[in-house]
């Protein structure tokens, strides 16, 4: 259904066409992206975050087999960790449709076998049920409850944790 592929400096329309929408980022840590905001976070995703002290892997959600860009995912590493925190968001004109399960999927793929990780956290917010669902069904333990932890467009809410680890079965 959806095949994930580097991201290219050709691929700014699309995905500010994504980052600057609240419906997508409302639940996440990133802003409603201006047009500048959006090519420097594209241009920070190609280069892995070079200066920061994680490695920020980006991938954009291709629609197969048009190739169109119909998301964005990643997998956050603190440099030198062996674990790393997964992300992932979807056009809302394809919500629904299996396409952040599917690439969510593919994601641990990549960072249980490109990436080596040997454990995938990530965290969703309570009013966020869609993305909990999502880190259900490809296999993710939810692990607990983190209270007020992350500050989302200016307010700090609390999340739900899950994880995986390499060795734990996936459907
Ligand atoms: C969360 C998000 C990525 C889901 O993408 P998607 O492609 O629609 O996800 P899928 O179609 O693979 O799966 C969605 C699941 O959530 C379920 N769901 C959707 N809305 C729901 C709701 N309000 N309550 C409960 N479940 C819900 C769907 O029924 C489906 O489960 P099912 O297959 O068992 O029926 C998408 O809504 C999005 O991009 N949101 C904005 C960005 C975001 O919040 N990212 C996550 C940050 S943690």
């Amino acid at each position: 259904m959806v095949k994930l592929r580097k991201l290219e400096l050709s691929d700014l329309d699309a995905v500010h066409a994504l980052v600057s929408r609240m419906d997508v980022v409302r639940y996440m840590l990133l802003p409603v992206c201006s047009r500048e905001e959006s090519e420097e976070f594209l241009r920070s995703s190609i280069l892995e975050s070079p200066s920061e002290p994680w490695r920020s892997v980006v991938r954009a959600i291709g629609n197969f087999p048009s190739g169109d860009l119909i998301g964005l995912c990643g997998v956050v590493v603190l440099r030198g960790a062996e674990e790393g925190e997964i992300w992932y968001l979807v056009n809302p004109e394809s919500w629904g449709k299996g396409v952040a399960t599917d690439a969510a999927g593919q994601l641990l793929d990549v960072a249980f076998g490109e990436l080596g990780l040997h454990r995938i956290w990530a965290t969703c917010l309570p009013e966020n049920p869609a993305s909990a669902r999502v880190l259900e069904k490809v296999g993710m333990r939810k692990e607990g409850f983190l209270v007020g932890n992350l500050k989302i467009h200016g307010a700090w809410k609390s999340s739900f944790l899950y994880a995986i680890l390499e060795s734990e079965p996936r459907p």
